[in-house]
Protein backbone atom coordinates (compact mmCIF):
# COMPACT_ATOMS: atom_id res chain seq x y z
CA UNK A 1 0.00 0.00 0.00
CA UNK A 2 0.72 3.83 -0.59
CA UNK A 3 3.97 3.86 -1.93
CA UNK A 4 5.73 0.66 -0.66
CA UNK A 5 6.74 -1.82 -3.28
CA UNK A 6 9.11 -5.39 -3.69
CA UNK A 7 11.10 -4.34 -6.49
CA UNK A 8 13.24 -6.79 -8.66
CA UNK A 9 15.82 -7.98 -6.69
CA UNK A 10 12.35 -8.82 -3.82
CA UNK A 11 13.47 -6.50 -1.65
CA UNK A 12 10.81 -3.80 0.05
CA UNK A 13 10.88 -0.36 -1.15
CA UNK A 14 8.90 2.63 0.23
CA UNK A 15 8.74 5.92 -0.41
CA UNK A 16 11.44 4.77 -3.45
CA UNK A 17 13.72 4.24 -0.82
CA UNK A 18 15.49 0.74 -0.67
CA UNK A 19 14.78 -0.59 2.91
CA UNK A 20 17.92 -2.71 3.01
CA UNK A 21 20.04 0.71 2.65
CA UNK A 22 17.82 2.55 4.98
CA UNK A 23 18.90 0.25 7.69
CA UNK A 24 22.54 0.33 6.52
CA UNK A 25 22.21 3.88 6.60
CA UNK A 26 20.17 4.78 9.72
CA UNK A 27 20.52 1.65 11.51
CA UNK A 28 17.92 -0.40 13.08
CA UNK A 29 15.25 -0.61 14.87
CA UNK A 30 13.97 2.57 12.55
CA UNK A 31 10.90 3.61 12.24
CA UNK A 32 10.45 4.61 8.38
CA UNK A 33 7.23 6.67 8.14
CA UNK A 34 6.00 7.07 3.91
CA UNK A 35 5.47 11.01 3.66
CA UNK A 36 3.23 10.84 0.69
CA UNK A 37 0.86 8.22 2.39
CA UNK A 38 0.61 10.75 5.39
CA UNK A 39 -0.32 13.12 3.05
CA UNK A 40 -2.33 11.20 1.21
CA UNK A 41 -4.84 10.41 4.26
CA UNK A 42 -4.80 14.36 4.82
CA UNK A 43 -6.09 15.02 1.85
CA UNK A 44 -8.66 12.27 1.76
CA UNK A 45 -10.13 13.96 5.45
CA UNK A 46 -9.53 17.65 3.68
CA UNK A 47 -11.35 16.30 0.07
CA UNK A 48 -14.58 14.54 1.77
CA UNK A 49 -15.29 17.91 4.25
CA UNK A 50 -15.09 20.03 1.37
CA UNK A 51 -17.85 17.97 -0.91
CA UNK A 52 -20.09 18.68 1.65
CA UNK A 53 -20.18 22.46 1.59
CA UNK A 54 -19.93 22.16 5.18
CA UNK A 55 -17.53 24.56 7.04
CA UNK A 56 -14.93 22.06 9.04
CA UNK A 57 -11.41 21.68 10.71
CA UNK A 58 -9.62 18.16 10.34
CA UNK A 59 -7.65 18.21 13.02
CA UNK A 60 -4.90 15.48 13.61
CA UNK A 61 -4.96 14.18 17.03
CA UNK A 62 -0.70 14.65 17.51
CA UNK A 63 -0.86 11.91 20.09
CA UNK A 64 -0.62 9.12 18.03
CA UNK A 65 2.86 10.47 16.60
CA UNK A 66 3.64 13.68 17.56
CA UNK A 67 7.53 14.97 16.33
CA UNK A 68 7.96 18.65 14.79
CA UNK A 69 8.48 17.31 11.41
CA UNK A 70 4.93 15.77 11.20
CA UNK A 71 3.42 19.11 12.80
CA UNK A 72 4.88 20.89 9.70
CA UNK A 73 3.16 18.45 7.46
CA UNK A 74 -0.22 19.06 9.21
CA UNK A 75 0.35 22.68 8.32
CA UNK A 76 1.07 22.36 4.92
CA UNK A 77 -2.03 19.82 4.62
CA UNK A 78 -4.05 22.69 6.20
CA UNK A 79 -4.86 20.25 8.87
CA UNK A 80 -5.62 21.63 13.01
CA UNK A 81 -4.09 19.97 15.90
CA UNK A 82 -4.97 18.31 18.71
CA UNK A 83 -2.58 18.10 21.53
CA UNK A 84 -3.20 16.79 24.94
CA UNK A 85 -0.23 18.03 27.28
CA UNK A 86 2.69 20.43 27.67
CA UNK A 87 4.70 18.65 25.65
CA UNK A 88 2.74 17.82 22.69
CA UNK A 89 1.62 21.71 22.23
CA UNK A 90 5.19 22.84 23.12
CA UNK A 91 6.23 20.40 19.64
CA UNK A 92 3.73 22.07 17.99
CA UNK A 93 5.16 25.47 18.86
CA UNK A 94 8.86 24.61 18.57
CA UNK A 95 7.54 23.73 14.78
CA UNK A 96 5.67 26.94 14.42
CA UNK A 97 2.54 25.69 14.25
CA UNK A 98 -0.08 28.09 13.60
CA UNK A 99 -1.93 28.66 17.47
CA UNK A 100 -5.15 29.38 16.43
CA UNK A 101 -5.28 25.90 14.68
CA UNK A 102 -4.81 24.36 18.42
CA UNK A 103 -7.33 22.67 20.17
CA UNK A 104 -5.74 21.70 23.65
CA UNK A 105 -7.56 18.33 25.03
CA UNK A 106 -7.26 16.26 28.36
CA UNK A 107 -9.01 15.07 31.65
CA UNK A 108 -6.59 16.87 34.03
CA UNK A 109 -4.59 19.60 32.40
CA UNK A 110 -2.62 21.46 35.36
CA UNK A 111 -2.60 25.17 35.90
CA UNK A 112 1.11 25.54 33.99
CA UNK A 113 -0.56 23.75 30.96
CA UNK A 114 -3.16 26.15 30.56
CA UNK A 115 -1.61 29.34 31.49
CA UNK A 116 0.98 27.73 28.53
CA UNK A 117 -1.63 27.47 26.35
CA UNK A 118 -3.60 30.93 27.01
CA UNK A 119 -0.35 32.80 26.23
CA UNK A 120 0.53 30.83 23.54
CA UNK A 121 -3.07 32.02 22.14
CA UNK A 122 -4.10 29.11 20.85
CA UNK A 123 -7.74 28.29 19.24
CA UNK A 124 -9.88 26.40 21.62
CA UNK A 125 -9.85 24.20 25.08
CA UNK A 126 -11.39 20.91 25.00
CA UNK A 127 -13.03 21.41 28.64
CA UNK A 128 -13.26 18.34 30.21
CA UNK A 129 -14.86 18.91 33.65
CA UNK A 130 -16.02 21.60 36.25
CA UNK A 131 -12.76 22.23 38.18
CA UNK A 132 -11.08 22.57 34.91
CA UNK A 133 -14.20 25.33 33.26
CA UNK A 134 -13.69 27.52 36.52
CA UNK A 135 -9.60 27.21 36.88
CA UNK A 136 -10.01 28.59 32.68
CA UNK A 137 -11.98 31.01 33.30
CA UNK A 138 -10.10 32.18 36.43
CA UNK A 139 -6.57 31.96 34.86
CA UNK A 140 -7.75 33.68 31.58
CA UNK A 141 -9.50 36.51 33.77
CA UNK A 142 -6.32 37.00 35.45
CA UNK A 143 -4.53 37.49 32.35
CA UNK A 144 -7.82 39.63 31.09
CA UNK A 145 -8.36 37.47 27.94
CA UNK A 146 -11.45 35.37 27.15
CA UNK A 147 -10.99 31.49 25.57
CA UNK A 148 -12.62 29.73 23.23
CA UNK A 149 -13.79 26.13 24.55
CA UNK A 150 -16.20 23.40 23.44
CA UNK A 151 -17.26 21.18 25.85
CA UNK A 152 -16.66 17.08 26.53
CA UNK A 153 -19.74 15.48 26.66
CA UNK A 154 -19.77 11.72 26.96
CA UNK A 155 -22.73 10.88 24.91
CA UNK A 156 -23.41 6.85 25.96
CA UNK A 157 -22.07 5.80 22.60
CA UNK A 158 -18.94 3.56 22.94
CA UNK A 159 -17.30 2.13 20.20
CA UNK A 160 -14.72 -0.17 19.26
CA UNK A 161 -14.18 -1.58 15.51
CA UNK A 162 -17.96 -3.62 14.73
CA UNK A 163 -19.00 -3.01 18.21
CA UNK A 164 -20.64 -0.28 19.93
CA UNK A 165 -22.68 0.11 22.54
CA UNK A 166 -25.26 2.56 23.64
CA UNK A 167 -25.62 3.38 27.47
CA UNK A 168 -28.16 6.21 29.71
CA UNK A 169 -24.65 7.13 31.70
CA UNK A 170 -20.89 5.93 30.81
CA UNK A 171 -18.81 4.66 32.91
CA UNK A 172 -15.97 6.95 32.11
CA UNK A 173 -13.11 9.69 33.18
CA UNK A 174 -13.91 11.82 30.47
CA UNK A 175 -16.27 14.45 29.97
CA UNK A 176 -19.56 15.84 31.00
CA UNK A 177 -22.05 13.43 31.37
CA UNK A 178 -25.27 13.35 29.08
CA UNK A 179 -27.17 11.06 30.95
CA UNK A 180 -27.25 12.83 34.26
CA UNK A 181 -27.57 16.16 33.40
CA UNK A 182 -23.68 17.47 34.31
CA UNK A 183 -23.72 18.02 30.84
CA UNK A 184 -26.32 20.63 30.53
CA UNK A 185 -25.29 22.20 33.52
CA UNK A 186 -22.08 22.63 32.11
CA UNK A 187 -23.40 24.26 29.62
CA UNK A 188 -25.07 26.79 32.03
CA UNK A 189 -21.89 27.27 33.83
CA UNK A 190 -19.97 27.97 30.61
CA UNK A 191 -21.80 30.32 29.37
CA UNK A 192 -22.16 32.63 33.03
CA UNK A 193 -18.15 32.51 33.05
CA UNK A 194 -17.00 35.68 31.37
CA UNK A 195 -13.90 34.91 29.95
CA UNK A 196 -15.00 31.62 28.37
CA UNK A 197 -16.36 32.21 25.00
CA UNK A 198 -18.09 28.59 24.37
CA UNK A 199 -18.34 27.68 20.77
CA UNK A 200 -20.16 24.08 20.82
CA UNK A 201 -19.58 20.28 21.88
CA UNK A 202 -17.35 17.44 21.50
CA UNK A 203 -17.74 13.89 21.56
CA UNK A 204 -15.18 11.10 21.33
CA UNK A 205 -16.78 7.00 21.07
CA UNK A 206 -13.77 5.05 20.65
CA UNK A 207 -10.80 4.46 18.41
CA UNK A 208 -10.07 1.97 15.62
CA UNK A 209 -13.73 1.63 14.58
CA UNK A 210 -15.13 0.16 11.12
CA UNK A 211 -18.29 0.97 10.85
CA UNK A 212 -20.22 4.02 10.79
CA UNK A 213 -23.19 3.62 13.42
CA UNK A 214 -21.34 4.67 16.33
CA UNK A 215 -20.72 8.09 14.78
CA UNK A 216 -24.29 8.63 13.20
CA UNK A 217 -25.47 7.61 16.74
CA UNK A 218 -23.27 9.78 18.40
CA UNK A 219 -24.89 13.28 16.06
CA UNK A 220 -28.14 12.16 16.85
CA UNK A 221 -27.24 12.57 20.43
CA UNK A 222 -25.63 15.69 20.03
CA UNK A 223 -28.64 17.01 18.39
CA UNK A 224 -30.63 15.81 20.72
CA UNK A 225 -28.70 17.72 23.40
CA UNK A 226 -28.44 20.97 20.95
CA UNK A 227 -31.82 21.31 20.90
CA UNK A 228 -32.59 20.57 24.90
CA UNK A 229 -29.95 23.57 25.59
CA UNK A 230 -31.18 25.87 22.63
CA UNK A 231 -34.78 25.69 24.06
CA UNK A 232 -33.97 25.54 28.01
CA UNK A 233 -31.09 27.86 27.48
CA UNK A 234 -31.21 29.68 24.36
CA UNK A 235 -27.82 28.92 23.40
CA UNK A 236 -27.07 27.61 20.43
CA UNK A 237 -23.88 25.64 18.77
CA UNK A 238 -21.42 26.75 16.30
CA UNK A 239 -19.38 23.93 16.61
CA UNK A 240 -19.89 19.97 16.76
CA UNK A 241 -16.70 17.93 17.07
CA UNK A 242 -16.87 14.59 16.76
CA UNK A 243 -13.45 13.14 17.50
CA UNK A 244 -11.42 10.43 15.74
CA UNK A 245 -11.26 7.20 16.35
CA UNK A 246 -11.28 5.69 12.31
CA UNK A 247 -9.90 2.13 11.84
CA UNK A 248 -7.01 1.37 9.61
CA UNK A 249 -5.78 -1.82 8.66
CA UNK A 250 -3.06 -4.11 10.45
CA UNK A 251 -3.96 -7.10 9.21
CA UNK A 252 -5.91 -8.92 6.76
CA UNK A 253 -9.33 -9.39 9.06
CA UNK A 254 -9.46 -5.81 9.77
CA UNK A 255 -11.98 -4.20 7.17
CA UNK A 256 -12.27 -0.58 7.86
CA UNK A 257 -13.89 1.71 5.81
CA UNK A 258 -12.33 4.51 3.10
CA UNK A 259 -11.96 7.75 4.93
CA UNK A 260 -14.52 9.21 2.93
CA UNK A 261 -17.58 6.97 4.06
CA UNK A 262 -17.12 8.32 7.44
CA UNK A 263 -16.53 11.64 6.73
CA UNK A 264 -19.90 11.62 4.49
CA UNK A 265 -21.32 9.38 7.31
CA UNK A 266 -21.14 12.16 9.60
CA UNK A 267 -21.42 15.52 7.46
CA UNK A 268 -24.87 13.66 6.30
CA UNK A 269 -25.67 12.73 9.81
CA UNK A 270 -25.58 16.30 10.61
CA UNK A 271 -27.01 18.08 7.86
CA UNK A 272 -30.57 15.72 8.23
CA UNK A 273 -30.37 16.00 12.14
CA UNK A 274 -29.67 19.66 12.97
CA UNK A 275 -32.17 20.63 9.74
CA UNK A 276 -34.71 18.38 10.71
CA UNK A 277 -34.28 20.59 14.17
CA UNK A 278 -34.63 23.71 12.21
CA UNK A 279 -31.07 23.94 14.23
CA UNK A 280 -28.39 26.16 11.70
CA UNK A 281 -25.59 23.70 10.87
CA UNK A 282 -22.90 23.96 12.86
CA UNK A 283 -19.17 23.81 11.66
CA UNK A 284 -17.81 20.20 12.14
CA UNK A 285 -14.67 19.51 13.82
CA UNK A 286 -12.99 15.60 13.66
CA UNK A 287 -9.53 14.49 15.67
CA UNK A 288 -8.35 11.68 13.05
CA UNK A 289 -4.59 10.35 14.70
CA UNK A 290 -4.57 6.51 13.70
CA UNK A 291 -6.08 7.06 10.40
CA UNK A 292 -3.44 9.50 9.18
CA UNK A 293 -0.57 7.82 10.29
CA UNK A 294 -1.13 4.20 11.22
CA UNK A 295 -0.43 2.70 8.02
CA UNK A 296 2.44 5.37 6.65
CA UNK A 297 4.44 3.75 9.09
CA UNK A 298 6.87 0.68 8.92
CA UNK A 299 9.31 -0.78 11.32
CA UNK A 300 12.53 -1.84 10.21
CA UNK A 301 13.81 -4.57 12.92
CA UNK A 302 17.64 -6.61 12.39
CA UNK A 303 17.31 -10.45 13.47
CA UNK A 304 19.60 -11.53 15.98
CA UNK A 305 19.24 -14.50 17.58
CA UNK A 306 16.92 -17.90 16.63
CA UNK A 307 15.58 -20.46 18.70
CA UNK A 308 13.93 -23.54 17.19
CA UNK A 309 12.26 -25.70 19.96
CA UNK A 310 11.89 -28.80 17.60
CA UNK A 311 7.99 -29.68 17.47
CA UNK A 312 6.87 -26.65 18.87
CA UNK A 313 7.91 -23.02 18.00
CA UNK A 314 10.28 -21.05 16.47
CA UNK A 315 11.24 -17.62 18.01
CA UNK A 316 13.00 -15.17 15.97
CA UNK A 317 14.12 -12.50 18.39
CA UNK A 318 14.65 -8.90 16.78
CA UNK A 319 16.70 -5.51 18.27
CA UNK A 320 13.58 -4.19 19.15
CA UNK A 321 9.96 -4.72 20.92
CA UNK A 322 7.97 -3.48 23.17
CA UNK A 323 10.38 -0.84 23.59
CA UNK A 324 9.50 0.44 20.21
CA UNK A 325 5.72 -1.19 20.05
CA UNK A 326 3.84 -2.29 23.13
CA UNK A 327 0.81 -2.70 21.48
CA UNK A 328 1.00 -6.33 21.14
CA UNK A 329 1.93 -6.33 24.77
CA UNK A 330 -0.83 -3.95 25.80
CA UNK A 331 -3.43 -4.79 23.42
CA UNK A 332 -2.45 -8.29 22.14
CA UNK A 333 -2.31 -6.21 19.06
CA UNK A 334 -1.84 -8.20 15.74
CA UNK A 335 1.05 -7.19 13.03
CA UNK A 336 1.94 -7.71 9.83
CA UNK A 337 5.67 -8.33 8.78
CA UNK A 338 8.21 -9.66 5.95
CA UNK A 339 11.65 -9.88 5.16
CA UNK A 340 12.68 -6.56 3.69
CA UNK A 341 15.83 -7.92 2.44
CA UNK A 342 14.61 -11.42 0.78
CA UNK A 343 10.37 -10.28 0.07
CA UNK A 344 9.83 -12.69 -2.80
CA UNK A 345 11.70 -15.74 -1.48
CA UNK A 346 9.01 -18.47 -1.70
CA UNK A 347 10.77 -20.97 0.67
CA UNK A 348 8.48 -20.18 3.50
CA UNK A 349 8.25 -21.52 7.37
CA UNK A 350 5.94 -20.53 10.67
CA UNK A 351 8.01 -18.10 12.99
CA UNK A 352 7.52 -16.29 16.10
CA UNK A 353 8.78 -12.75 16.11
CA UNK A 354 10.18 -11.69 19.46
CA UNK A 355 11.53 -8.51 21.13
CA UNK A 356 14.64 -8.12 23.25
CA UNK A 357 13.48 -7.02 26.44
CA UNK A 358 13.76 -9.78 29.69
CA UNK A 359 9.86 -10.37 29.79
CA UNK A 360 8.14 -13.35 27.90
CA UNK A 361 5.26 -10.85 27.29
CA UNK A 362 7.91 -8.94 24.74
CA UNK A 363 6.14 -11.14 21.38
CA UNK A 364 5.68 -8.93 18.38
CA UNK A 365 4.02 -11.01 16.28
CA UNK A 366 2.93 -14.90 17.00
CA UNK A 367 2.87 -17.37 14.46
CA UNK A 368 4.29 -15.55 11.16
CA UNK A 369 4.80 -16.91 7.34
CA UNK A 370 8.33 -16.10 6.24
CA UNK A 371 10.75 -17.10 4.00
CA UNK A 372 13.56 -18.86 6.06
CA UNK A 373 14.99 -16.47 8.57
CA UNK A 374 18.62 -15.77 9.04
CA UNK A 375 20.82 -13.77 11.50
CA UNK A 376 20.94 -10.75 9.41
CA UNK A 377 17.90 -10.48 8.12
CA UNK A 378 15.97 -7.38 7.83
CA UNK A 379 12.49 -7.36 9.31
CA UNK A 380 9.82 -5.27 8.01
CA UNK A 381 6.53 -5.33 10.34
CA UNK A 382 4.07 -2.78 8.76
CA UNK A 383 1.20 -0.08 9.84
CA UNK A 384 3.44 0.86 12.81
CA UNK A 385 2.94 4.90 12.15
CA UNK A 386 0.78 5.75 15.20
CA UNK A 387 1.12 4.98 18.56
CA UNK A 388 4.58 3.20 18.58
CA UNK A 389 7.34 6.03 18.65
CA UNK A 390 4.32 7.92 20.19
CA UNK A 391 4.27 5.48 23.44
CA UNK A 392 7.99 4.11 22.43
CA UNK A 393 10.25 3.60 26.02
CA UNK A 394 13.69 3.15 27.94
CA UNK A 395 12.61 -0.16 29.72
CA UNK A 396 16.11 -2.22 30.16
CA UNK A 397 17.33 1.17 28.84
CA UNK A 398 16.67 0.48 25.83
CA UNK A 399 17.11 3.11 23.43
CA UNK A 400 14.34 4.72 21.12
CA UNK A 401 14.96 4.53 17.87
CA UNK A 402 15.54 6.76 15.10
CA UNK A 403 12.67 7.99 12.82
CA UNK A 404 12.81 8.83 8.92
CA UNK A 405 10.72 10.37 6.03
CA UNK A 406 10.65 8.89 2.89
CA UNK A 407 9.49 11.12 -0.27
CA UNK A 408 10.28 9.90 -4.04
CA UNK A 409 13.67 8.43 -3.06
CA UNK A 410 14.77 10.74 -0.55
CA UNK A 411 15.05 10.05 3.33
CA UNK A 412 15.43 12.14 6.01
CA UNK A 413 16.00 12.12 9.70
CA UNK A 414 13.67 13.55 11.72
CA UNK A 415 14.35 12.12 14.90
CA UNK A 416 17.18 11.14 15.85
CA UNK A 417 18.49 7.21 17.08
CA UNK A 418 18.48 7.91 21.22
CA UNK A 419 22.37 8.04 22.38
CA UNK A 420 23.73 6.34 25.51
CA UNK A 421 24.63 9.27 26.84
CA UNK A 422 20.72 10.47 26.30
CA UNK A 423 20.20 7.48 28.35
CA UNK A 424 22.39 8.80 31.55
CA UNK A 425 21.87 12.53 31.21
CA UNK A 426 18.64 12.65 33.30
CA UNK A 427 20.71 10.45 35.99
CA UNK A 428 22.35 12.55 39.20
CA UNK A 429 24.59 10.94 41.17
CA UNK A 430 23.88 12.65 44.70
CA UNK A 431 27.41 13.71 46.75
CA UNK A 432 27.60 10.98 49.52
CA UNK A 433 27.06 8.29 46.58
CA UNK A 434 29.65 9.52 44.47
CA UNK A 435 32.61 7.79 43.68
CA UNK A 436 35.93 8.93 46.59
CA UNK A 437 39.15 8.92 44.51
CA UNK A 438 41.33 6.05 46.42
N1 LIG B 1 -9.70 12.54 20.09
C1 LIG B 1 -9.67 12.12 21.36
C2 LIG B 1 -10.37 12.88 22.39
C3 LIG B 1 -8.99 10.93 21.68
O1 LIG B 1 -8.99 10.52 22.93
C4 LIG B 1 -8.31 10.21 20.67
C5 LIG B 1 -7.58 8.98 20.98
C6 LIG B 1 -8.35 10.70 19.35
C7 LIG B 1 -9.05 11.88 19.10
C8 LIG B 1 -7.67 10.01 18.21
O2 LIG B 1 -8.17 8.74 18.00
P1 LIG B 1 -7.68 7.86 16.74
O3 LIG B 1 -8.19 8.53 15.50
O4 LIG B 1 -6.20 7.83 16.74
O5 LIG B 1 -8.28 6.54 16.98
N2 LIG B 1 -2.88 3.98 22.41
C9 LIG B 1 -4.05 3.35 21.80
C10 LIG B 1 -5.00 4.36 21.23
C11 LIG B 1 -5.50 5.35 22.25
C12 LIG B 1 -6.41 6.38 21.65
C13 LIG B 1 -6.67 7.46 22.63
N3 LIG B 1 -7.47 8.54 22.17
C14 LIG B 1 -3.58 2.38 20.71
O6 LIG B 1 -2.37 2.24 20.52
O7 LIG B 1 -4.40 1.74 20.06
Amino acid sequence: HGTSQINDKGQLEIGGCNTVDLAARFGTPLYVMDEALIRQRCREYINAFRESGLNFQVAYASKAFCVMAMCRIAEEEGMSLDVVSEGELYTALQAGFPAERIHFHGNNKTPAEIEMAIDANIGCFVVDNFIELHMLNAIAAEKKRKVNILLRITPGVEAHTHEYISTGQTDSKFGFDLGNGSAYRAVEEAVAQPNLELLGIHSHIGSQIFEVDGFKLAVEKMIGFATEVRSGLNVTFRVVNLGGGFGIRYTEEDTPLPLRDYVKAITDGIVTYFSSHNYPLPEIWIEPGRSIVGDAGTTLYTVGTVKEIPGVRKYVAVDGGMTDNPRPALYDSKYEAMLANRGKDANAETVSIAGKCCESGDMLIWDLELPKVQNGDILAVSCTGAYNYAMASNYNRIRRPAVVFVKDGQADLVVKRESLDDLTDLDVIPERLQKKAA
